[in-house]
């Protein structure tokens, strides 16, 4: 046990935490290469793994250490139900660069221009997953990475390719920008290889943003509601494209 706490104080500053197993179930299925797993309940999580998610059973049964819950809550700041926590590496910066600027992209990418709610990103990087966008770039100061996102995101950053950018930066594509002052999203067909920008909470698209936008586009909202939540908004234009692309649902 001493080992393996020594490891993950070793490891804390530049791994990903992720915090609990649903986290730590997505980020093996998608790939991950997780150094380190503690546990407060071995035999609970590997029961966990049983109902929920056999097919990575037999990993945690390998990676998993059992320690202390007051060891564990030492580790961690905020330590979850399930007991379990890890630290995966980042994936390269380089690889996600070279997903998001290929030239043939099979899916969108999401851009999320200066947004200001970690919680706000980790639900919008779950949904690209779900839906198997090519990536997410946030633009501005929020760290995509922050532990609060990954844990919002439910460990999905390993399914798709998470960086931050400036605007002048943006990989090449045609860019939709969702503006409630826009034309009607329904009667645009969003190619496969859009970039799909969101503007931050507070401010809506920055200038930056219009300026290199080819289109702005806006989601059906009755007079008098002023905008919907930046999350609900990538989800609805993620279905949108996903209903008119003619691709099958991501396997
Ligand atoms: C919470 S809204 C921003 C509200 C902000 N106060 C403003 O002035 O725009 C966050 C982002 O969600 C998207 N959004 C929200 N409602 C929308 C709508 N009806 N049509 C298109 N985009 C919308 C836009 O990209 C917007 O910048």
């Amino acid at each position: 046990m001493d080992g393996s706490v020594r490891r993950w104080r070793a490891l804390s500053d530049t791994a990903v935490l992720l915090d609990g197993f649903h986290a730590l179930k997505h980020a093996l299925r998608f790939g991950a290469r997780v150094p380190a797993v503690l546990t407060s309940d071995k035999a609970a999580g590997l029961v966990l793994a049983d109902e929920l998610a056999p097919d990575v059973r037999e990993r945690l049964a390998e990676l998993a250490v059992q320690v202390p819950a007051e060891v564990l809550r030492g580790l961690v700041p905020r330590a979850h139900p399930t007991g379990i926590a890890a630290l995966a590496l980042r994936p390269e910066r380089a690889g996600h660069l070279d997903a998001l600027g290929q030239a043939h992209r099979a899916a969108p990418v999401v851009v999320l221009d200066n947004p200001r709610n970690l919680g706000n990103a980790g639900a919008v990087i779950r949904l690209a997953a779900g839906f198997g966008a090519t990536g997410v770039v946030t633009t501005g100061a929020l760290d995509p990475w922050h532990p609060t996102v990954v844990r919002g995101a439910a460990g999905l950053h390993y399914a798709t390719a998470v960086e931050r950018l400036a605007v002048d930066e943006l990989p090449a594509g045609p860019v939709y920008a969702l503006d409630p002052e826009g034309k009607d999203i329904r009667s645009v067909t969003l190619p496969d290889d859009a970039l799909l920008a969101f503007g931050s909470e507070r401010s809506g698209l920055s200038a930056e943003l219009r300026d290199r936008a080819d289109e702005l586009i806006a989601l059906p909202m009755r007079p008098q509601v002023s905008s919907y939540n930046l999350a609900t908004s990538v989800g609805m234009a993620l279905f949108h494209w996903s209903a008119s692309s003619g691709r099958p649902a991501p396997m």
